[in-house]
C-alpha cells in the first residue's frame, strides 16, 4: 500500500466522504466518526436502519479516554492484552459522542483494529472512523476488497486494498453491567481465551431488564441469499437426496473427511477446515461463491459444540434464519432409495 492512497483516504475521511477500510476481521465501511452526515452516509449506503449503532475504530488505547467516560478496570486489562486486535468494547460514552454513532444508546463501541494499512490511516487521518460491515444490511461481510467491489461498485466510495481478512469473522463484543464484562457478541476471539485471561465468566446478554441491546443479534443476520439449513451429519445424505430428487441444486459445506465425493451433479460439496479459526477465515468466501454459483439450498453440517466454534455456529445460526426457507420436513424414511 502506497502512501498516497492513506493520504487520500485520510483527505476523503476529512471531507466527509465514505471509505472502505481493510481490518484483521471484515472489510468496514467506514467515516469520520465526528462528522454526522459523513456517519449518514453510512446507513444510506448499507441501508441499515439508524438505531444500529456503530463500532468506532481508534489508532490505539491511548485515544479510549476522548470517546468513552469511565473506562471499568476489566475494560483496561482487555484493550491492554487484546487491542489493536478483534475486541470492540462497549463502554458509556462521552456526551460529545453522536448520537447517529451510538444509535441513541448512551454506551459507544470501540476497538482499535490490526491491520496496517487501517493503522497507519487512523495515525494519518487522527480521528475515529466510524465502520460497520461493508456489507448491505442482513448480508454477508466482505472479507475481501473484491467482496465490496463485487457488492457495491464504487457507490460505498475510496476501497482501500488490504489483502484477504485475517480472520474473516467479526471482532467479539464486550460490554460491561457494573463493571462485569458480558459478552454481547461472540466474535474472532473465543469467549474461552477471554475468560482464562480476565480469570472470571463473561456474563451472557439474557432477556432481563439489564440487557444491552446489540442490534443485529436478533434478525436473520450475516445471512447468504440462498437459503441455508444447519443439519448433523446424519440428517446430510438424507436431505442431500431429498433435495436433488426434487431436482433443486443444493451446495454442502462438509466437515466429514469420508465423504464420497457428490452423489449427483445437482450437488457441490465444499471440504471446510477442521480448524475453527480456519474455518472460519473462508465461510463468508465459500457462501458468496455458493450465492453466485446459482445454488437453490446450502446445507451445512454441524460443527462442534466447542468454544472455540462458538463464533461460527453463532454465525450460521442466524443465517439460518433465512425468511425465504419454506417449510421442508423431514422426508419419511420409506422415500429413501437404497
Ligand atoms: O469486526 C468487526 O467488528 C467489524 C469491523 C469492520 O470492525 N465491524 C462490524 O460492525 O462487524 P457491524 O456494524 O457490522 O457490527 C457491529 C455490532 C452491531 O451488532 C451493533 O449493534 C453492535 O456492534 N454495537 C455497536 N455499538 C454498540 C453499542 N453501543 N451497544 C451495543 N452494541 C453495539
Ligand atoms: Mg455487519
Amino acid at each position: 500500500m502506497i502512501s498516497r492512497d492513506i493520504d487520500r483516504a485520510a483527505e476523503h475521511l476529512r471531507q466527509g466522504r465514505t471509505v472502505v477500510i481493510p481490518t484483521e476481521t471484515v472489510y468496514g465501511l467506514g467515516a469520520d466518526a465526528t462528522n454526522a452526515r459523513a456517519v449518514e452516509k453510512i446507513f444510506a449506503i448499507k441501508g441499515r436502519p439508524k438505531n444500529h449503532p456503530l463500532i468506532v475504530h481508534i489508532g490505539d488505547s491511548s485515544g479510549l479516554a476522548a470517546w468513552a467516560e469511565e473506562i471499568p478496570p476489566a475494560a483496561r486489562r482487555l484493550a491492554g492484552r487484546f487491542w489493536p486486535g478483534p475486541l470492540t468494547l462497549v463502554l458509556p460514552r462521552r456526551r460529545s459522542v453522536l448520537p447517529e454513532v451510538t444509535g441513541g444508546q448512551n454506551t459507544v463501541a470501540l476497538r482499535v483494529p490490526d491491520h496496517p494499512v487501517t493503522l497507519r490511516l487512523l495515525q494519518a487521518f487522527g480521528g475515529g472512523i466510524a465502520a460497520p460491515s461493508a456489507n448491505r444490511f442482513g448480508q454477508l461481510s466482505p472479507t475481501s476488497a473484491r467482496h465490496v467491489q463485487d457488492e457495491f461498485g464504487e457507490s460505498a466510495g475510496m476501497i482501500l486494498e488490504g489483502g484477504p481478512c485475517s480472520f474473516g469473522v467479526e471482532s467479539t463484543i464486550v460490554g460491561f453491567r457494573e463493571d462485569k464484562p458480558v459478552l454481547l457478541r461472540p466474535g474472532a476471539i473465543s469467549s474461552g481465551t477471554i475468560e482464562a485471561f480476565l480469570g472470571v465468566r463473561l456474563l451472557r446478554n439474557g432477556a432481563g431488564q439489564n440487557e444491552m441491546r446489540v442490534p443485529g443479534s436478533t434478525l436473520s443476520h450475516y445471512a447468504p441469499k440462498t437459503p441455508l439449513e444447519v443439519l448433523s451429519t446424519d440428517d446430510i445424505p438424507y436431505r442431500l437426496l431429498y433435495l436433488t430428487a426434487r431436482g433443486q441444486k443444493a451446495g454442502l459445506l462438509s466437515l466429514s473427511r469420508d465423504r464420497k465425493g457428490p452423489a449427483s451433479e445437482k450437488e457441490t460439496v465444499f471440504s471446510m477446515p477442521m480448524e475453527a479459526i480456519d474455518y472460519g477465515r473462508v465461510l463468508y468466501s465459500i457462501l458468496r461463491s455458493f450465492d453466485r454459483a446459482g445454488l437453490e439450498r446450502i446445507l451445512v453440517e454441524s460443527p462442534p459444540r466447542t468454544t472455540e466454534w462458538e463464533a461460527v455456529n453463532d454465525r450460521l445460526a442466524r443465517a439460518a434464519l433465512h425468511p425465504l426457507i419454506p417449510e421442508c420436513p423431514a422426508p419419511p424414511a420409506r422415500e429413501i432409495p437404497r
